[in-house]
């Protein structure tokens, strides 16, 4: 079921997702190569422990961590630990959830360690793009396909793989809600799109092909090629204009990175 959030409700989710873009800005700042995933999912804890918000992703599904991290090869839902070092020249992703006085956020970024090669930096670059490409089409009246679109052709344009096993999703009182968010699609089709929906979009964006395959610890995602992947989400609520990212204070459509089609 595709639930509609009123102002109220909107305006708590704008705090959940305020909340979560203090937290991601400082992870995003303390990340460094030498650093454990371990190490980062601990400071993330007792951050959002701190503001009294509870990490969304501990317990999930039996998930052990409040973080995923997931270095390279790995799209998504890597499992922090002791034993992985976040190494220079490999590309980091830090994916996190939270809730706040019942309303959830879920926001995540890529981040290169150190020097990284400029084919990994370019697609940490463009898979931000890809999200603010299909974040424009979250437009009442508009439909899915019409976001899925946008992010696939602006990453296919580059010879990249979309991750298609993995989508983005509603969100709101609940992590994942109807409906699922492709990260591909034709315009026109699928669900429309109505002010006060809530949805993350998340392109996974693979160097290489996109298919991928579970690892056996039952959760990290990597990609059959072993070629790098980068991920960013952000949680956004449709209005009667443009959508809100509620995980990025101070965002203005003014300042959006540029996609191929508008200049
Ligand atoms: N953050 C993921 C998403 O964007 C979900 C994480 S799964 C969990 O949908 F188990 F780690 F919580
Ligand atoms: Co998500």
């Amino acid at each position: 079921m595709i639930t509609i959030k009123n102002d109220l409700q909107l305006a708590k989710m704008r705090s959940a997702g305020h909340l979560l873009y203090d937290v991601l800005c400082q992870l995003r700042e303390r990340m460094a190569p030498g650093m454990t995933t371990l190490d980062l999912d601990r400071y993330a804890h007792e951050l959002i422990t701190h503001a009294h918000a509870i990490p969304s992703f501990l317990g999930y599904e039996g998930y052990p961590a409040t973080l995923c991290v997931s270095i390279d090869d790995e799209v998504v839902h890597g499992i922090p630990s002791k034993h992985i070092e976040m190494k220079e020249g490999s590309i980091v992703s830090v994916d996190c959830g939270l809730v706040l006085d019942g309303w959830q956020a879920d926001s995540a970024f890529t981040k290169g360690m150190g020097q990284i090669s400029p084919e990994c930096a370019q697609l940490i670059e463009v898979t931000e793009r890809c999200f603010f490409e299909g974040a424009r089409q979250a437009v009442d009246g508009n439909r899915l396909g019409d976001i899925g679109h946008a992010v696939q052709q602006l990453a296919e344009s580059y010879n990249y793989g979309v991750i298609r096993d993995l989508t983005g999703h509603g969100i709101g009182r609940e992590m994942h809600e109807d409906p699922a968010v492709p990260n591909y699609g034709t315009p026109g089709h699928g669900v429309r799109l109505r002010r006060g929906m809530t949805i993350a979009i998340e392109p996974m964006i693979a160097l290489g092909h996109y298919q991928v395959h579970q690892l056996r610890d039952g959760w990290t995602i990597v990609t059959n090629d072993h070629k790098p992947c980068s991920h960013y989400e952000h949680t956004i609520a449709i209005t009667n204009g443009l959508p809100e990212v509620l995980t990025y204070p101070g965002f203005s459509w003014e300042n959006a990175p540029k996609g191929e089609n508008n200049i």
